[in-house]
């Protein structure tokens, strides 16, 4: 193998890009390190089910590529020691408490990986960014690696480093789709033979139209910026979904009238729930920072009203579920449909099914969850350290089969998209439930021709009647 890959991080990024890189180039060994034993392990595990990433397509590629040319380790210092580039695809989490708590990142987990390339890597390396990071984070890495010790007697060729920024445009439940067909590879960089090194990586499967090279803050501006026009229309669509609700218009066939119009387009625009995930909220509070940071505060307020609309419409939607129950949810039993906070992943990182369920708890609401996806222990661990946690014990019921977890429910609640909602027997699932039975929609997923046909009452984001 002539070009060493390593990548810090073996999360949600670091596993699937990895995995398609190695599957793209058997030329390169790749080296995907994490501090995480048991997470290293799943990725290691014989039966392919057992990875800690559910990704459509990611099984088979790991079938392919695993032990070829794609390790999974905890031997972070020989990974880095062999590597001619290290990824840092750490955890980038907003920071608890200190300056900037609740707002700007925190950077730990970003300083050790630098520190432990520092330390182990030989020769020269190539460092990328591929963690999502606050706008000169890699003047920071770049001021860690200066110091590294070029005397020590382990060392035969001195230590020199280039640092890019190349962030991860990926979305969790098509990441494998959208590693192997993106829609741009943003590359930012000042050294032109390290930036070529990699464009020549994602050559091999990208066309060259496609990648992108800027400076290196522009690159980590563009990942930060992209989150937010992302999550800034679904806030606008979530808005637009009250209006109709208020006035009889129906957001679906507005946002269909709205995106078609090609200079707005039709993506991103269904109403819901709110957006979760660990991503749009964390990337949004940082550009709030750095915008109060630089003195423009109304920047700062526009990006925060899309955040303040996200979590007014989980609400607004936990209020309607109580105000169509008699304004009274105790003894009252409410069949949780998803608990992802989007289709195709076991993720439930800022899943607005967290914030409404442990709404309806302190009600007094027993909430039996279904999910196909999230593990049952991942369910409950998302209640600790918060208001229902003390009801949960007793007034939460995870559930294997739909069936089970509509019977003798007083309410169907659906919070994630998962295709097999879409289609589901309501007329039987009805039978099941006691009378009267209500179905929420958050997703606006049911066919309501179909509902009407049930003794159900329902209820549909977006659609006022
Ligand atoms: P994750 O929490 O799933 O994985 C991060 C991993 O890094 C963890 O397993 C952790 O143990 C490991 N780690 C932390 N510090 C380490 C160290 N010093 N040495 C070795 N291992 C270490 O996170 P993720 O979802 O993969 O996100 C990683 C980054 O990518 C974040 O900055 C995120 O904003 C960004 N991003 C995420 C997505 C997504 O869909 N999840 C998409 C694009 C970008
Ligand atoms: C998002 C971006 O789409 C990725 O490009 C980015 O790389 C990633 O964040 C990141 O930086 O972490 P992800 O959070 O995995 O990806 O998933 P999205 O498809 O963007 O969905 C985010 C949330 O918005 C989900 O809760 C989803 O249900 C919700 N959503 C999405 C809507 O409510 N309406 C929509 O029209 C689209």
């Amino acid at each position: 193998m002539s070009f060493n890959i390593c990548c810090v991080g073996a999360g949600y990024v670091g596993g699937p890009t990895m995995a398609v890189i190695a599957d793209f180039y058997p030329e390169i060994l790749v080296n995907v390190v994490d501090i995480n034993e048991e997470r290293i392990n799943s990725w290691n595990h014989k039966d392919l089910s057992k990875l800690p990433v559910f990704e459509p397509g990611l099984e088979d590629i790991i079938k392919r590529a695993r032990n070829k040319n794609l390790f999974f380790s905890t031997d972070i210092k020989s990974g880095i020691k062999n590597a001619d580039m290290v990824f840092i695809s750490v955890n980038t989490p907003i920071k608890k408490s200190g300056v900037g708590a609740g707002q700007a990142s925190d950077l730990r987990w970003v300083e050790s990986c630098a520190r432990q390339i520092r330390d182990f890597s030989q020769g020269h390396t190539i460092v990328v960014e591929k963690s999502t990071l606050p706008v000169r984070t890699a003047e920071t890495i770049k001021s860690i690696l200066e110091f590294s010790d070029n005397k020590k007697d382990d060392i035969s060729i001195a230590k020199t480093y280039s640092v890019l920024s190349n962030p991860e445009f990926l979305a969790e439940g098509t990441a494998i789709e959208d590693l192997k067909n993106p829609d741009r590879i943003l590359i930012g960089g000042e050294d032109e033979k390290s930036i070529s090194i990699l464009v020549d990586i994602y050559s091999k499967w990208v066309p060259k139209s496609k990648i992108l090279c800027t400076n290196l803050w522009s690159s980590e501006l563009s990942k930060l910026m992209a989150n937010a026009f992302l999550a800034q229309r679904i806030s606008s669509i979530n808005t637009v979904s009250a209006i109709c609700e208020s006035t009889g218009a129906n957001v679906a066939e507005v946002s269909k009238a709205i995106g078609m119009d090609s200079r707005i387009g039709d993506k991103f625009l269904n109403a819901g729930p709110g957006f979760g995930g660990s991503c749009f909220k964390k990337d949004i509070l940082n550009i709030v920072y750095l915008s109060r940071y630089y003195g423009l505060g109304e920047v700062a307020d526009f990006w925060e009203s899309v955040i303040k609309i996200n979590g007014w419409q989980r609400n607004r939607i936990y209020k309607i579920i109580v105000e169509k129950l008699y304004g009274n949810l105790a003894t009252k039993k409410i069949a949780i449909l998803g608990f992802a906070f989007k289709a195709n992943t076991n993720d439930t990182r800022e899943s607005p099914a967290i914030n409404i369920c442990n709404n309806l708890l302190k009600e007094g609401a027993f909430l039996s969850i279904h999910d196909p996806k999230v593990e049952p222990n991942s369910i409950l661990k998302c209640f600790k350290g918060l208001i229902g946690e003390d009801y949960s014990q007793n007034n939460i019921k995870i559930e294997a089969r739909i069936i089970d977890t509509v019977l003798n429910a007083d309410a169907i609640l659906i919070l994630t998209d998962w295709e097999e909602y879409k289609n589901l027997d309501f007329q039987e699932l009805s039978k099941k439930m006691r009378k009267p039975a209500w179905l929420f929609d958050t997703r606006g997923i049911v066919n309501v021709d179909e509902i009407k046909k049930t003794d159900l009452k329902f209820w549909k984001i977006g659609y006022g009647n």
